[in-house]
Parts: structure tokens; sequence; C-alpha cells
């Protein structure tokens, strides 16, 4: 295991087990764990998690894609404690400097006309505050969002969600409908990523003409879908749909929670990657490095649009997130996080292909920057998903030191997603890791 110079205090708490009695007793059983014999953690440093015995794990998960720069960074810490000591919370009702600051360091990392902010606390919050915007924008209804996404579990944004294993028997947001998943490994369609991208796309057209009324509020997705399996989608597919959606009065909407503030090295935005340009930008997740903010980005015409009701969040923008936020954009530069994600992602990436050759059961690795999937089948050919194997790997690599975290609709894939700032010689311990746990699935 690469070294590291941090030690973590000693716990003084409650006992694991006391902790795991506690949690069956008196939390919703919703709340699950990960693993058969959860673990306990206590101390975070960077892309390093201890648990209660001390023992350090290299965490290729981040909190589910969420902390970005580190665990516990150092500069981030200091401004949430100097921010915490002068003013937590007088909600927006007041001015402070750190809400339109923000709103501006979001603006300048965006496209032009894409330059107004509401802050909100999750990524559900989120997504429900831009459908209800591209409807009070369009005077439409209906949604598009695709079969495999994840946007969140709030009405609308719980029916946005296209995986049966999330949905239950209860009336969620209505008129959203689900289009094809374009990911060229698991299609219907046959033929070449280009012509899967145009066949998607024009499956968009028809799910148009026969689901909706033929004008439509907004189209959603996520530029590379996260809890589905680290799905990309064909190159191509986006700026195809975009264009119809907006043919068909509606807005396009970019599910950023998981691509952004430049997890996918090449490029701070999800969107930019795949040369489009969306009407609202969804964020959550890495722009609060693990403290609950989210965000929503828009056009002036759009946002003006919604002021013709009130609409009140209490904590979004509060000052002690918004300096949180502010704090993460700095260290994502101040620290070259997103070429650290190109760089290290790539060596990562080339390392996981290289596991593919020697194992049989990767069936697909796929991904950018450092949000990787690896999606293991029984068979290459009829790409049966290998569920068991993949529990079989998480909790092997576990015990081994490397904290993985995994998804799509079969839960086959293991996703790969550290904090931004792990380093080479961490991608490369992750991968012999990886080696060493398929290598004892399969034996
Ligand atoms: C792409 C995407 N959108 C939205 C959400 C919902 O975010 P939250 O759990 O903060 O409500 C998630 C959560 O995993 C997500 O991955």
């Amino acid at each position: 295991m690469p070294a590291c110079d941090f030690t973590p205090p000693v716990y003084e708490g409650p006992s694991r087990d006391e902790i795991a009695a506690l949690r069956t007793r008196f939390v919703h059983p919703s709340v699950f764990t990960l693993y058969s014999d959860p673990i306990m953690i206590v101390d975070g440093h960077m892309q390093w998690l201890f648990d209660e015995r001390g023992q350090r794990y290299l965490d290729m998960l981040a909190g589910i894609v969420t902390v970005s720069c580190g665990h516990c960074h150092p500069k981030i810490t200091e401004r949430i404690a100097r921010q915490a000591e002068r003013l937590v919370h007088a909600t927006t009702i007041y001015l402070h400097p750190n809400l339109p600051l923000l709103s501006e360091k979001l603006a300048s990392k965006m496209p032009d006309g894409l330059e107004v902010t509401y802050f909100v606390n999750s990524g559900s919050e989120a997504n429900e505050l831009a459908i209800n915007m591209a409807r009070a924008f369009t005077g439409n209804t209906d949604v598009i969002a695709l079969r495999n996404g994840y946007h969140g579990m709030s009405s609308s944004s719980a029916a946005m969600t296209s995986h049966h294993t999330w949905k239950r028997d209860i009336p969620l947001g209505a008129r959203i409908h689900h289009a094809m998943c374009p990911d060229p490994y698991r299609n219907p369609f046959d033929g070449t990523p280009t012509e899967i991208a145009r066949k998607s796309a024009e499956e968009v057209q028809d799910l148009l003409r026969f689901s909706t009324p033929g004008e439509v509020a907004a189209f959603i997705s996520e530029p590379i879908q996260g809890v589905g399996g680290v799905t990309e989608g064909a190159q191509g597919y986006l700026s195809a749909v975009y264009d119809i959606i907006r043919k068909h009065g509606g807005l396009c909407i970019a599910d950023e929670v998981q691509t952004g503030f430049g997890r996918l090295g090449t490029h701070y935005w999800g969107f930019e990657r795949a040369e489009v340009v969306p009407d609202i930008v969804v964020m959550a997740k890495g722009i609060g490095n693990g403290t609950p903010m989210a965000a929503v980005t828009t056009r002036r015409e759009i946002a003006d649009k919604f002021t013709d009701r009130l609409h009140f969040n209490t904590y979004g923008g509060n000052p002690l997130s918004m300096a949180v936020g502010l704090a993460v954009m700095d260290v994502i530069e101040e620290d070259g996080l997103q070429e650290n994600a190109r760089v290290v992602g790539e060596r990562l990436k080339h390392g996981l292909e290289g596991l593919q050759q020697k194992h049989e059961a990767v069936g697909d690795v796929r991904g950018a920057g450092l949000m990787l999937g690896v999606e293991l089948v029984e068979d290459r050919e009829t790409k049966t998903p290998a569920s068991k194997m993949t529990a079989t790997v998480l909790e092997d690599a576990r015990e081994r030191g490397v904290l993985l975290g995994k998804g799509g609709l079969y839960g086959n894939v293991l996703r790969i997603k550290p904090p931004l700032c792990i380093t080479a010689e961490d991608a490369d311990f992750a991968v012999s890791v990886l080696d060493e746990s398929l290598t004892a699935a399969a034996g």
C-alpha cells in the first residue's frame, strides 16, 4: 500500500458492534450498508479512510463520487472553520458576500449565457428545481429522461430515475418518459457507436411522436451515467438529441452531479466533453467535497420566468456551504485536480484495460478521467451480468485495503471514482489489488 504521512487520532467512541446494534435498532432500515460485514469509518485524510482501529483504506469511491478534493482537505477545513466562527446561517433574505461570489465563480466556468445560479441542498432537489424551471419557462409538461439513468429520490427525480430497483409502486412525478440508453456496450440496436447514437436519437423522435403531445418541457441526462454503471453513451448522441428536443420546444438539462468539477479530466463539465451546451446545469456532490450542497445554473431568461411565484430554500446558499463551494473551486485549480484526473485517470484506465486482457470476466472497461467502470460478465458473448462475482470482488478488495463501489442495473459494474487527488502510485496499487481480487473471485 502506498505510504501516507497522516496518523489518525485514537478512536475513543462506542465500539463498532455497539454502533451496528444502535443502527439496527434506531436507524431507518432503508439506510443500507455496502459490505456484508459493515465497515466503520471514523477518519479521513485526502484519498485515505480509516476505520475505528486505525486501519487504512484507499478510497476509490469518494463517498459515492462526492469527495472531489480529498477527505478533510486542510485548505477546505480551514475555510469552513473560519466561516463557522463568523456566521453559519441567516438565509438569503439578507445579503452575504459568499452567495454571489460563488455564483460568479460558477458562471466563469460555464459557457456564455449560463450565468445565474440557485443553490439547494441535494442533487435530487436540484433536479426537481431544474424540471420545474423548464416547465415554467416552456409552458410544457412532458420530460424525457434516459433509461438506466439516476437523478435522485424525490418525486420528479425518482420518476426520472430509470431502474426498477429504485422504483416503488406509488405515484411519482408525472409525464416523465424514458428514451433508450445510447450505451454502446448494451444496446438493442446493432452497429458502430455512431450508428447507435443515430438510431438512439431517432428513438427519441419516436417517443415524442407516440408518448407526448409533441411539445416537451425538457430532456435530462447524465453526460456519463453514474449509478447506472458508468455508461458513456455513444458520441454524437447528445448533440443530435439536443437538436430534436429544441425543435419540440424543450430545454436541455445536463445532470452534472457526478461528472462535474473536473472529474472527467479533459473537461470541467461532462457536457463539454459531449460537445453540447445545455440550457440548465445541475450540480451536487463534488461541489461540496462531502458537505450537503447542490446548485442549478441557467440562463437569465429561464430564471426570470420562475419569478412569477415565490420560491424559497431555507439552507440553500447559506454562508457556510457557499464558503465550502468557493474553497472547493479554488482547490480544484490550486491543486491542479482536473489535470490530475486526466493524467492519473488515463493511467488507471490503461491498467484496467490490462486486466480486461487478463481476466475473462472483465467484459468492458469504460469512462473518463477518474470516473471509471469495469463491467463483469459471466460470458463475453452473452454479456450475462456477473453480479455475484462483482460483490465478491468488492469484498475481497476491501480486505486488501481498497474501497470500490458497484452499480448498474444488475450490480455488476465496479465503480471506480476516487477523490481527484489520488496519485499514480495509488492507481497502480488499486489495479494490482483488483487483479488479485479478480483472480481470487474466479478461483
Ligand atoms: C447523477 C445524479 N443525479 C442526482 C443524484 C441525486 O443526488 P442526491 O443523492 O444528493 O439527492 C445523484 C446521486 O447519486 C446522481 O448520481
